[in-house]
C-alpha cells in the first residue's frame, strides 16, 4: 500500500514516520533557564551524526501554543544542554519528566532526581543516569514546526560499571522509543555479528572444515 503524505493529516503524517523510523534512542535532556532552574525532558527525534567532533542532533517542536517548549528556549539563550541516557530504572521518572510542567518548576525535583555538576558547561546532568553526553551548542536550524538542534559533545560520563577494556561499553541497555505516543522497546535481547569484507564476499562461504572419515 502506498500511502501518500500530502492526503493525511499531520497527526497521521507524524505517527505513520514515528512508528517506522524505529527504535529510536532517546535523549532525556537537562537544561538550565536564566533563573537556574533545571528543567528535565525526553525527546525521541534524536541521534549521534558526527565523531570528528562528536556531534549529536535533536530536534525540538513547537509546544501547542506554537512557542518553543522549555528545552528549545533554554537551549537557545544557554548554547548548552546535557542529554543524559535512559535505562529502564529511570523510566517512570523520564515518563513524568514529559509532562508540561511550567518552566519555573523543575521536573528533576518532580521526579525525586539529583543533579550532579557538569565538567564542561553550566547545565546540570542527572546524577541517577548511567551515561550523561555534557554538549555545547553547534547550531540550531529551522525545519518548520522543529528546530534541529546540534550539539557538539565535549564531555561524557559512564557509570564505571559500563566500562569494559580500551573504552568497551558493556552491558549498556538503554531504553528505545518504539512508536508514539507511549510504546517502548528493551535492547537486552543483543546478538554479535562480524563484518565482512569484501575480499570475503568475493571468496565465497567458508569451505566447511574437513572431517576425518570413518
Ligand atoms: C519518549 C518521549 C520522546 C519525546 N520526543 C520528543 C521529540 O523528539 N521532540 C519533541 O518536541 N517532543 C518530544 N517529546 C515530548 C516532550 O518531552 C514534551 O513536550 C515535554 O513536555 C517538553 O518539555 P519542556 O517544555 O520542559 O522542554 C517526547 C516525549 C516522550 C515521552
Amino acid at each position: 500500500m502506498q500511502i501518500d503524505p500530502l492526503r493525511h493529516t499531520k497527526a497521521d503524517n507524524y505517527k505513520l514516520l514515528t512508528n517506522l523510523v524505529a527504535p529510536r534512542p532517546i535523549a532525556w535532556i537537562s537544561s538550565r533557564n536564566p533563573d537556574g532552574v533545571v528543567n528535565l525532558a525526553p525527546f525521541s527525534f534524536f541521534n549521534a551524526v558526527g565523531s570528528d567532533p562528536l556531534y549529536l542532533i535533536v530536534s525540538i517542536g513547537d509546544n501547542d501554543a506554537g512557542g518553543p517548549k522549555d528545552t528549545a528556549r533554554n537551549i537557545r539563550a544557554s548554547g548548552e544542554f546535557v542529554v543524559n541516557l535512559v535505562t529502564e530504572e529511570l523510566f517512570d521518572a523520564m515518563n513524568l519528566s514529559a509532562a508540561d510542567f511550567p518552566p519555573e518548576q523543575s521536573e528533576l525535583e518532580a521526579a525525586h532526581l539529583h543533579a550532579a555538576p557538569s565538567v564542561r558547561i553550566g547545565a546540570p546532568r542527572v546524577a541517577e543516569a548511567q551515561a550523561s553526553l555534557e554538549c555545547k551548542l553547534h547550531s540550531a536550524q529551522s525545519l518548520g514546526a522543529n528546530t534541529l538542534f546540534i550539539g557538539e559533545v565535549v564531555m561524557f560520563h559512564v557509570a564505571d560499571h559500563l566500562l569494559g577494556p580500551r573504552l568497551h561499553i558493556e552491558n549498556f541497555a538503554p531504553i528505545g522509543r518504539l512508536g508514539s505516543p507511549s510504546v517502548y522497546c528493551r535492547t537486552t535481547d543483543r546478538f554479535d555479528v562480524a563484518r565482512i569484507s569484501y575480499e570475503q564476499w568475493r571468496r565465497g562461504p567458508a569451505e566447511p572444515p574437513v572431517t576425518a572419515a570413518d
